[in-house]
């Protein structure tokens, strides 16, 4: 197996985390490795790189425990409209919470859209903590993991890795809470307003 696609599926595309998990995998990658954004604009492109290559793999944030909305777009494109070959299809999810299982739905949801449209479902990683790890002393447990789903990718296996910061449960809150009040405070927005609803400010009444 040698040509493998790797979606970056956020909606920060350029900025995010799943951009350096891609690129991570695309190192851990003993082949051509070719990874782009997803995004409207590129679907027609998307569709003919997925024929092309052979193997898939979706690099994606969990979003309200589900699927991001370009991924979910891309998905309606290529149920109306298929590649000429279909890849079988890995995962890389990365979620904010400490727990790995927070991304299960989201990689049943991935497997559902294979099995429906005749994709093969290969490997998965599952990957919390996804915004902070990086910049920690266990980034190397991210990486470790990358290749071990590198290898089941190669291998054909199918498998579903999980990886986390090991921290206790509580030491986590406790620092990315101070980590979000400090982010906050920057931007003038109080821990009381990030725990709203609020997102903007509504229209005035009349
Ligand atoms: C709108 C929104 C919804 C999110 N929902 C969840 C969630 O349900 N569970 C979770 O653990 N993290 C959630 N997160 C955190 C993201 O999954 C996390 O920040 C991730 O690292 C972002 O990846 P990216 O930089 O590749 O976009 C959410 C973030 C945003 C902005």
């Amino acid at each position: 197996m040698e040509r493998l696609l790797i979606l970056n599926a956020s909606p920060r595309a350029p900025r995010s985390h799943s951009q350096i998990y891609a690129r991570m995998l695309a190192d851990a990658w003993k082949g051509s490795a070719l990874c782009q954004e997803v995004r409207p604009a590129c679907h027609s492109a998307i569709r003919q790189a997925i024929g092309e290559a052979d193997a898939l793999v979706l690099v994606f944030p969990l979003y309200a425990d589900s699927l991001p909305v370009p991924l979910l777009r891309l998905f309606k494109e290529l149920e109306a409209c298929p590649p000429c070959r279909r890849p079988a299809v890995s995962v890389v999810v990365n979620c904010g919470f400490l727990e790995p299982f927070q991304n299960d739905i989201a990689v049943e949801m991935v497997r559902l859209f294979c099995r429906r449209n005749g994709y093969p479902f290969a490997a998965a990683l599952e990957i919390a903590s996804g915004e902070a790890i990086l910049d920690t002393p266990f980034r190397f447990l991210a990486g470790r993991a990358l290749r071990r789903l590198a290898r089941a990718i190669r291998r054909g296996e199918h498998r579903v890795f999980r990886v986390t910061m090991p921290l206790p449960k509580r030491v986590f809150l406790r620092a990315s809470t101070a980590y979000w009040t400090a982010y906050g405070r920057r931007f003038g927005v109080s821990p009381r307003q990030m725990a709203s609803m609020e997102i903007e400010p509504g229209p005035p009444s009349p």
